[in-house]
């Protein structure tokens, strides 16, 4: 491709070394339709007739469709996938496929393709957040009765509805989707046109070429175009934060499965056998999510480590952005995909969650209220029960078991009632303020998102 000003062959090391078509040729639907796109510019300005861009655009969509098809050859020796597409549309068309090259550098191309193809797995992504944000709905309402204690610290704190804890996931991942379509909004700008990094001295209607391509606009500046990989960045970020709430969902559900929780059970199909030892049920999905968030993070770190110093505009360092955006997008969605099944197989064992959510400590906090409630400040309030908690372990006894006039003796501002506020459903039912985990509330957040998904 740039044959006439050297005298050597590039070697064949240095060729193994820069190729990057063994990872880019999966631009090829997105690299044609650009390329369409461009041809159709090029007509508009007059660089080619009706007739040449025709063939253009019918042997473009021949190779798609080879390559589609698995009968396309990729070479090495043409380094990209930009140049294997162009080089075997000349080789069918001939001249006319010469002149798609006018006005335009691979700096621009793949700036625009990888644009296309980032916007594009955006969409697959959301979607895939969506499906899990579903089947954590249809695992909540599936247990939506079970009452569990609440962590702090991971140690119990109150209790909540299973169903509630799985809420929070949801909300998790609905700013997950937010922030990738969010990054879509900004990242759909066509840099075509922005030629190497100055143009062109051929004019090509820009904005029309941008509506081909479904963009919303062009960008206004050639070298900031060129060089721009903010989009990939803001993109690995967004999957990077989504497989950290990946992450700690796996903590979870891995803590929920073992014997000292007991909380859920996973299904056969997404659980692993021991080789050696006959009775283990292992939740691998989840550990292996955990340990792949790492992998997210590690390719958000080598994008912002490749764009620090790099000077305007386009270099060379900026074909090391496709791998860890690839191998991002890949893990993201398969996580989003395997998990949604995996959380379509789990069921919640209330036996266990009920025995847990029945710490009578678990409504300490009640207790305080309820003096609160009589005229009690509340950080006296605090004080006094925690002198109770300190008493019913040193009695071995549970509130449950205790008398008026003991609790008396602590505050004199217990009454009857007192025994009231330590049962376990009125607890839930009182916890009805927004946000809240009251069975009218989780009922009702879970009716809103099925409203809210179905749509
Ligand atoms: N493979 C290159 C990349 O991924 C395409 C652009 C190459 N441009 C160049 N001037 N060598 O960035």
């Amino acid at each position: 491709m740039w044959k006439g000003r050297f005298a050597q062959e590039t070697s064949a090391l240095v060729q193994r070394y820069g190729e990057s078509v063994s990872f880019d040729w999966r631009l090829f639907a997105h690299d044609i339709a650009g390329s369409i796109a461009h041809s159709k510019g090029l007509l508009k300005a007059g660089i080619l007739t009706a007739e040449e861009q025709q063939k253009i655009e019918t042997g473009l969509l021949e190779i798609r469709h080879e390559i589609e098809k698995g009968n396309f050859e990729f070479k090495e020796s043409l380094e990209d996938v930009h140049m294997n597409i162009e080089s075997e549309l000349t080789r069918r068309i001939g001249s006319a496929g010469a002149k798609l090259h006018t006005a335009r550098s691979r700096n621009d191309q793949i700036a625009t393709d990888v644009r296309l193809y980032c916007r594009s797995t955006i969409d697959t992504i959301i979607k895939h957040t969506r499906a899990m944000q579903a089947a954590l709905i249809e695992c909540a309402e599936r247990g939506s009765d079970a009452v569990m204690p609440g962590y702090t610290h991971l140690q119990r704190g109150q209790p909540v509805f299973f169903a509630h804890h799985l809420l929070a996931y949801v909300e998790m991942l609905d700013r997950d989707a937010a922030r990738i379509a969010d990054c879509r909004k900004r990242l759909n700008v066509m840099p075509l046109g922005s030629g190497a990094l100055a143009g062109s001295t051929i004019i090509i209607d820009r904005e029309f070429v941008a509506q081909q391509l479904g963009f919303d606009g062009v960008t206004q500046n050639s070298m900031d175009a060129v060089s721009d990989r903010d989009f990939v960045a803001e993109l690995l970020f967004a999957i990077s934060l989504q497989g950290v709430h990946l992450s700690r969902l796996s903590e979870d559900v891995i803590l929920w499965a073992s014997a000292e929780f007991g909380f859920v059970t996973l299904s056969d199909a997404h659980t692993t056998g021991s080789s050696l030892m006959p009775q283990k049920k292992n939740p691998d999905v989840a550990e292996l999510t955990r340990g792949k968030s790492a992998r997210l993070i590690g390719n958000l770190m080598s994008i912002l480590t490749l764009l620090k110093g790099l000077p305007m505009t386009y270099n060379r360092d900026l074909q090391e952005d496709k791998e860890p955006l690839f191998d991002s997008i890949d893990t993201i969605s398969l996580a989003l995909e395997v998990f949604t099944e995996m959380i379509s197989g789990m069921d919640v064992n209330r036996a266990k969650t009920t025995v847990a959510a029945s710490d009578p400590m678990l409504l300490a906090t009640d207790l305080a209220d309820y003096l609160v409630n009589h005229g009690v400040p509340f950080r006296q309030a605090h004080e006094v029960i925690g002198k109770l908690v300190a008493y019913s372990i040193e009695q071995k006894r549970s509130f449950g078991e205790m008398k008026l006039e003991e609790f008396q003796r602590f505050s004199p501002a217990f009454e009857a009632d007192v025994t009231a506020c330590l049962n376990l459903e009125t607890a839930m039912a009182a916890r009805k303020g927004i946000g809240a985990p009251s069975p009218q509330n989780v009922k009702a957040q879970l009716a809103r998102w099925r409203t809210a998904l179905n749509a």
